[in-house]
């Protein structure tokens, strides 16, 4: 509901120190880059986590690696390592290039969460490190497990019964609530995830299957995670995996970045001040896209240049980085429906706490039209052989605005990257998709088709300015 007063201002008073604010309220697709971003020399000490957590998080999985080995066949070949591929994409690449009128310097990748394994999205980096974590702890605990275990003897029934004295709760819009529910269950945990309204029903109905518990709401996904906190919070038994909050969450995400790292050099791609990477991560509360920023920070520190996508109607992080309110704002407080296609990222209110770590190291954000996010999929589908769900599209307009739009070569030109950016490295990361049911998808990709107008190209023609086929 729009507010009268946001943080005691009128919306006239914000739209006066605030202009990009009226785009934002009236939908339309903005490329903000962030007037406080400096480089990470500025932002150390300041940041609540560092390098040695990081590493934590990632012993962490490498113990827990034989025994997601034992039961998720899939990652056997990689002995037992969530991980996901890193594609070129020169063919995409062109069809940019023909939105954009221009070649697009330096190279195209996409980082394939979406075929993560266990529960395909990004959300199985976070989620399925926070479900292991807390096992671990738990285990410790009661001196059933150490460290040096081969951790693989967690496939028992002792564990599983020992497990199953414990809850875990958790509100998603979706994904995270499968790669909890799958990784938790597995464990033997009485697993509950409370959906919002947006959570599609194949991921409701998967859960079920598997024995988790799913409570569906009619509201958004603030609501959804407010309830799902109140529930656990009456049971000592219950651990509530807070989305909205976890530094768990954030690390297990942030692991990704060294892991990308060792792609990159396995291809003799170097980034430095010559060659810039450029990442471009989907939003929802943010804990994804501000985790897998925080580890590429460490790693590349200001060579790393990373814009977050958000749905224009769903605009939640970047309302809290422009208003510099952060969590204290929601969409709602400026009118912005927070109604969207891409159920990842229909969040209306961020997270705090990754609003506030990452304020001065987010480059920028795009917003986009969730009508643009089909059109993607189909000419991913079409160029690639590639298929996303909607909110894993996202990060692509990104490429475009920021050569495109003024603002975007604005900070290309303050962070004198512009003679440079023929040796730029470009990551999408997709964050979703190989778990949506083929019926779905297909219903999406010929959603897409149709957007696109197959010939015109219709839908690029604005605000992409499409010129030909
Ligand atoms: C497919 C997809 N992409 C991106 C995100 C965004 O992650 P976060 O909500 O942590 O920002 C989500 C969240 O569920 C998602 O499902």
């Amino acid at each position: 509901m729009v507010k009268e007063l946001v943080a005691g201002k009128t919306i006239e008073a914000w739209l006066k120190t605030h202009p990009l604010l009226e785009k934002v309220i009236s939908t339309e697709e903005v490329f903000w880059t962030n007037p406080k971003f400096g480089s990470l020399a500025r932002s150390e000490g300041k940041l609540p986590l560092g390098e040695l957590d990081v590493k934590d998080a990632e012993e962490r999985l490498t113990r827990f690696a034989p025994y997601i080995a034992k039961v998720f066949p899939r990652t056997k070949q990689a002995n037992g390592l969530i991980e996901s591929p890193l594609a070129m994409l020169p063919n995409m690449q062109q069809l940019l290039e023909k939105i954009l009128d221009s070649q697009i310097l330096g190279e195209l990748y996409l980082k394939c969460d979406n075929e993560l394994p266990i529960s395909g999205s990004i959300k199985a980096r976070g989620g399925i490190y926070e479900v292991l974590k807390h096992a671990e702890d738990l285990a410790i605990r009661e001196n059933m497990l150490s460290n040096s275990d081969d951790y693989s003897i967690l496939d028992s029934s002792n564990f599983r019964n020992f497990f199953s004295q414990y809850s875990i709760a958790v509100g998603s819009t979706g994904n995270l609530g499968l790669s909890i529910g799958i990784m938790g269950a597995k464990l033997g945990f009485h697993v509950t995830v409370h959906m919002s309204a947006d959570a599609k029903q194949w991921k409701k109905d998967l859960l079920r299957s598997k024995g988790v518990t799913v409570i569906e709401y009619e509201s958004d996904y603030s609501k959804a995670v407010e309830e799902g906190r109140e529930q656990s919070n009456e049971n000592p038994n219950s651990y509530f995996i807070d989305d909205e909050n976890s530094k768990d969450l954030f690390l297990g995400y942030a692991v990704a970045a060294n892991r990308l790292k060792q792609q990159l050099d396995d291809r003799g791609i170097v980034i430095d001040e010559n060659h810039p990477l450029f990442v471009y991560l989907p939003c929802g509360v943010g804990g994804g896209p501000g985790g897998v920023t925080f580890g590429l920070k460490l790693i590349f520190k200001d060579n790393v240049h990373c814009f977050f996508a958000e749905p224009t109607h769903s605009p939640a992080m970047l309302v809290g980085l422009i208003t510099g309110l952060h969590d204290k704002v929601s969409v709602g407080d400026f009118g912005i429906d927070n109604i969207t296609d891409a159920d990842g990222l229909a969040v209306g209110r961020p997270s705090g706490f990754v609003g506030k770590t990452l304020e001065n190291l987010i480059s920028g954000v795009c917003t986009v039209k969730d009508e643009q996010l089909y059109g993607l999929l189909a000419m991913l589908a079409n160029s690639e052989g590639i298929y996303l769900e909607p909110s894993a599209l996202a990060g692509f307009p990104g490429i475009i605005k920021l050569l495109k739009e003024k603002s975007g070569r604005t900070y290309l030109k303050n962070q004198n990257l512009s003679k440079v950016m023929g040796n730029a490295i470009h990551v999408v990361w997709a964050t979703g998709g190989s778990m949506v049911p083929k019926v779905i998808m297909q219903d999406y990709y010929k959603k897409g088709l149709r957007l696109l107008g197959v010939r015109s190209w219709s839908i690029f023609q604005s605000p992409f300015d499409f010129k030909g086929n």
